[in-house]
């Protein structure tokens, strides 16, 4: 552990040298009112400038991104995004404009607002979108309430429960619930899909209808999609799409074709912003036509060959975010359909399915995988055959930081004990996958013969095991100064 800025500080160190003063000084604080005066000087670290830059270079070399290597970060799609995207959404006209600024003097920027609902109704196959949402999650709730929207304008206020699969990414529940619904969970089957006979039970007048990722967060494709919309539809209720893994479909099927009525997408995983740390995400929500007057507030609209905001929507659900959303995520996005096109787009999901099914297929030997059929972008292997040494899939996980990777992630989804979910995504090479393939099988021979090696993992890391639990729940953010 290095130390905190406040254990590097040096009394009298500091970052800057200013010529003498050659006004009077003036004491500002004197004129302030006793109450709001500082009565001791502030606990700011003092260091000198080359210090202050070495602490910063040291803490950003730790930290392990894309740009420094594999990132198979199942469901979060941790995939490269090509530099020229920031480029773009750096550009003044772009990151120097105010929100507040009318509309005549930021066409370019509305034009390319305009277009990216235009582009995102086309790769999805839906009617219109808001931009607004500032993550998946968010893009949820919005979908959501224009379900429940939908259900209000038609007088039908009995549908008070929402229909989640067992393998749904813990957002949907948590948004039905956040939304004001009751969550029914259906099954799955053992091939990893929505079981048709537990949704035929459970449809029925008060289902508003169900939220449902295609592929699933096993990765695997929901065939009988077209049957599970004519359950849902057919009881009255709607389908929602949850389009955070939209990369696994995108260019070759549309949600909107397969029967969805809403849909999110989460920009920062399919198109080309990174995805965690905390953001900023971007979590557009689209519909069928029969919902569009029911979307966030306001949507770009061309008037007359000018662009502007239309808020004459009294249909709407409201805003949902201050302004127009992470406008930088959106210009990314766009910056990223364009430079790929529709072939590119299609490439780019080929390739991603193409290299999860080659992990897949070469790792199948060394680890058990639950449910071994094609799959698309992401897949899920365990710990079983490790198991019988003692070996668990965090121990897995932890082993690959000494081989330099980033692990997957672990322990979702939660139908799968033990799982490991890997998503290689599509910009990796042969080589780089054969690489990480060959980590793991190394791992799981380790774990044949020194467990114990895997188990106390990692052996080269910083940091070895924390304490998870207490990291999530009671993280320490705040430097207290010694008394
Ligand atoms: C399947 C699925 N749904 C929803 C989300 C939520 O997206 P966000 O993290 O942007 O809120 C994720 C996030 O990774 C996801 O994988």
């Amino acid at each position: 552990m290095s130390q905190l800025l406040f254990e590097k500080s040096v009394p009298g160190s500091n970052c800057f040298c200013l010529p003498p003063l050659g006004i009077p000084e003036i004491d500002v604080a004197a004129s302030l009112p006793g109450q709001f005066r500082r009565h001791n000087r502030p606990e700011i670290p003092e260091l000198s400038e080359v210090e202050a830059v070495r602490h910063y270079t040291e803490l950003s070399q730790r930290a392990y991104g894309v740009d420094n290597g594999f990132y198979p970060l199942g469901s979060c799609t941790m995939k490269y995004n090509p530099k020229i995207n920031e480029w773009a959404s750096r550009l003044p006209g772009f990151s120097s404009i105010h929100p507040c600024q009318p509309e005549h003097t930021v066409q370019g920027a509305l034009q390319l607002y305009y277009e990216t609902q235009e582009m995102l109704s086309e790769i999805t196959g839906m009617d219109g979108f808001s931009l607004q949402p500032a993550a998946g999650a968010h893009g949820e709730m919005a979908g959501v309430m224009i379900i429940k929207a939908y259900h209000h304008h038609r007088g039908d206020f009995a549908r008070t429960k929402m229909m989640v699969p067992d393998s749904a990414h813990g957002t949907n529940p948590a948004t039905a619930n956040v939304v004001g619904y009751e969550v029914i969970e259906i099954k799955s089957t053992s091939e990893g899909l929505i079981d048709l006979d537990d949704l035929r039970s459970k449809m029925s007048p008060e289902v508003a209808g169900l939220m449902l990722t295609n592929p699933n967060t096993l990765g695997l494709f929901e065939e009988e999609i077209q049957s599970v919309a004519q359950i849902v539809h057919g009881g009255g209720g709607l389908l929602y799409y949850d389009g955070a893994n939209l990369n696994g479909i995108m260019g070759v099927a549309r949600p909107g074709d397969m029967g969805f009525d809403v849909i999110h997408v989460n920009l920062h995983k399919t198109f080309g912003t990174p995805h965690g740390g905390g953001g900023p995400g971007s979590g557009p929500v689209g519909v069928k036509a029969p919902l569009l007057k029911f979307l966030p507030l306001p949507v770009a609209v061309q008037k007359g060959g000018a662009y502007g905001f239309d808020y004459d929507r009294p249909f709407s659900i409201g805003k949902v975010l201050s302004f127009y959303g992470n406008f930088g995520v959106i210009v990314k996005a766009y910056a990223y359909i364009k430079a790929l096109g529709a072939e590119g787009l299609t490439e780019a999901c080929r390739h991603a399915v193409l290299n999860a099914n080659y992990v897949r297929h070469q790792l199948r030997h060394a680890y058990n995988i639950p449910i071994d059929r094609l799959c698309k972008h992401e897949f899920v292997l365990n710990s079983k055959k490790q198991g019988q040494y003692g070996v668990s899939t965090m121990d897995i996980a932890k082993r690959l930081i000494d081989y330099g990777y980033h692990p997957p992630t672990v322990y979702f989804p939660l139908i799968i004990p033990e799982a490991m979910m890997i998503e290689p995504t599509e910009t990796e090479s042969k080589q780089r996958l054969d690489a990480f393939i060959q980590a793991l099988e190394t791992i799981a021979k380790e774990s044949e013969n020194d467990p114990e090696l895997v188990k106390n993992a990692p052996h080269n890391a910083v940091i070895k095991r924390v304490d998870e639990v207490s990291a999530a729940r009671k993280p320490i953010v705040k430097w207290e100064a010694p008394r």
